[in-house]
C-alpha cells in the first residue's frame, strides 16, 4: 500500500472541533478523539495505527493534497 509520511494541519475555526483517528487494518473504529478549540492547530500523520482522519466541526485543513476548509 502507498503510504506517505506526510502530515495533515487541521487548524479549528471553532471552539470543540473533533479530530477523530481510526484504526488501521480489517477493524475500522475511532480510537483517538482530540478536542480542539478555535484557533487550535494539530498537526497528524497517518501511521501504523491511524489509516484515516475524522474531522467534526469547522476547521481549516491542510496536507499534501491541497486546502480545504469543512464549513464550505
Ligand atoms: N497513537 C496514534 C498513532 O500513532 C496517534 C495519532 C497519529 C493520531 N495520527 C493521528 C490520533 C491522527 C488522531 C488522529 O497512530
Amino acid at each position: 500500500m502507498g503510504q506517505t509520511n506526510d502530515f495533515v494541519i487541521i487548524k479549528a475555526k471553532e471552539n470543540g472541533v473533533n479530530v477523530i483517528g481510526l484504526t488501521r487494518g480489517s477493524d475500522t473504529r475511532f480510537h483517538h478523539s482530540e478536542k480542539l478549540d478555535k484557533n487550535e492547530i494539530m498537526i497528524a500523520q497517518f501511521t501504523e495505527h491511524t489509516s484515516a482522519i475524522k474531522i467534526r466541526g469547522k476547521a481549516k485543513i491542510l496536507s499534501a493534497y491541497g486546502e480545504m476548509d469543512s464549513d464550505e
